[in-house]
């Protein structure tokens, strides 16, 4: 008499669906900047600058601040609200929500659990992610795995940045290129459609301390000493980060396009990280973008950090620059040193 076949030790709940990836899209995009402009005028009564150096140097002309009792987790909520309505899903139908920024509103609870209250996205499970400009970028392939794996099915992804908080406004090498703002977007697996085809990510922990903010963490925690210093700013190397800025983002969009055996000029949309007109003018004539193809708003904003690309990313699809089946390739750099393409069928 053979043995009877033993039972299962356990469930594995992964092995119901197979272990096959489906697909991810964005299928609702929201964006909220604050209502306070901050102009060029205004920052030369404030620190040695003058409008046409900041022009010039890096095609900034305003930036927005938040209020003094502005929140990121309040600007992430709004952006997430509108990028819910665009979507057609509710906030109690969202099962994940992940915000990447470098300026939570305290160091825990994460900033997406207070999203998480703010909405009411009661079945959501919360965290935060933080690879500072590339942050949205990072987090969209966060989200994309968990959608394509089956584990979630309405992820909700977040770009948020109070940077205000976090600029010397005694240091012009800084606080004239940074803003505040937020942007969402919806993550679902839409049948008829690619979604997001690729996202390469890359770090250089090396060169960390070239923009960074030294302390406030468990290495430096607040002083007094530590206040005097101003150690709880944005500190720079302008000319580096620059440099390496150009060099990342155009090697990260050429993976990307690499990855999917598209030609540049089969894109649509570019969407760069907005800091700098100068390296998005590099990243752009290397890599063959025209001019058509481009989306700046930099302008308007400043560099947003996390929520930069992603802001863009809702202007441009509200404005009718980008439509349903156009190919995005979004490119970022920042802090850490970080970086990352991905390439989206809208
Ligand atoms: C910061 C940045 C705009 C400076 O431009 P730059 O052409 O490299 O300028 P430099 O660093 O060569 O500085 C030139 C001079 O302008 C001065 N300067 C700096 N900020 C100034 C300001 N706001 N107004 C007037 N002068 C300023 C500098 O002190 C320097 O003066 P010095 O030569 O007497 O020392 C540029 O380096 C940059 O954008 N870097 C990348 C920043 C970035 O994107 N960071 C975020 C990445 S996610």
């Amino acid at each position: 008499m053979s043995d009877p076949t033993p039972a299962p030790r356990f469930q594995n709940p992964r092995a119901r669906h197979h272990f096959t990836s489906r697909t991810c899209s964005v299928t609702g995009v929201g964006s909220y900047v604050p209502e306070r402009v901050l102009t060029n005028a205004d920052l030369e009564q404030m620190v040695d600058t003058s409008d046409e150096w900041i022009t010039t140097r890096t095609g900034i002309r305003e930036r927005r601040l938040a209020a003094d009792q502005e929140t990121t987790s309040d600007m992430a909520a709004e952006a997430s609200r509108r990028a819910l309505e665009m979507a057609g899903v509710s906030a109690e139908e969202v099962d994940l929500i992940i915000v990447a920024t470098v300026t939570p509103d305290m160091p825990f609870p994460a900033t997406a659990c207070l999203v998480q209250e703010k909405i009411g996205a009661r079945n959501a499970a919360a965290f935060d992610v933080e690879a500072a400009c590339s942050g949205f970028v990072f987090a969209l392939e966060i989200g994309h795995q968990f959608v394509a794996s089956r584990t979630h099915e309405v992820v909700l992804v977040i770009g948020a940045e109070k940077l205000s908080a976090l600029v010397d406004w005694q240091d012009r090498n800084t606080c004239v290129l940074f803003g505040d703002g937020a942007g969402a977007a919806v993550l679902r697996h839409r049948p008829d459609s690619a979604g997001l085809l690729t996202v390469t990510m890359g770090a250089d922990g090396g060169k960390g301390s070239l923009l960074c903010v030294p302390a406030g963490g468990a290495a430096r925690p607040a002083s007094v000493e530590s206040v005097r210093q101003r150690l709880h700013f944005i500190r720079m190397d302008g000319r580096e980060t620059f440099k390496n800025a150009v060099q990342a983002m155009l090697s990260a969009a050429r993976e990307a396009l690499a990855r999917c055996e598209l030609d540049i000029s089969q894109i649509q949309c570019v969407i760069p990280h907005q800091a700098n007109q100068r390296i998005i003018d590099a990243v752009g004539s290397r890599l063959g973008v025209k001019e058509e193809q481009l989306f700046v708003n930099l302008d308007k904003y400043g560099n947003t950090s996390a929520a930069s690309v992603v802001i863009a990313l809702d202007e441009a699809v509200r404005g009718g620059r980008i439509k349903r089946g156009d190919l995005v390739l979004m490119t970022v750099f920042g802090g850490g040193f970080t970086w990352g393409g991905a390439v989206l069928e809208w």
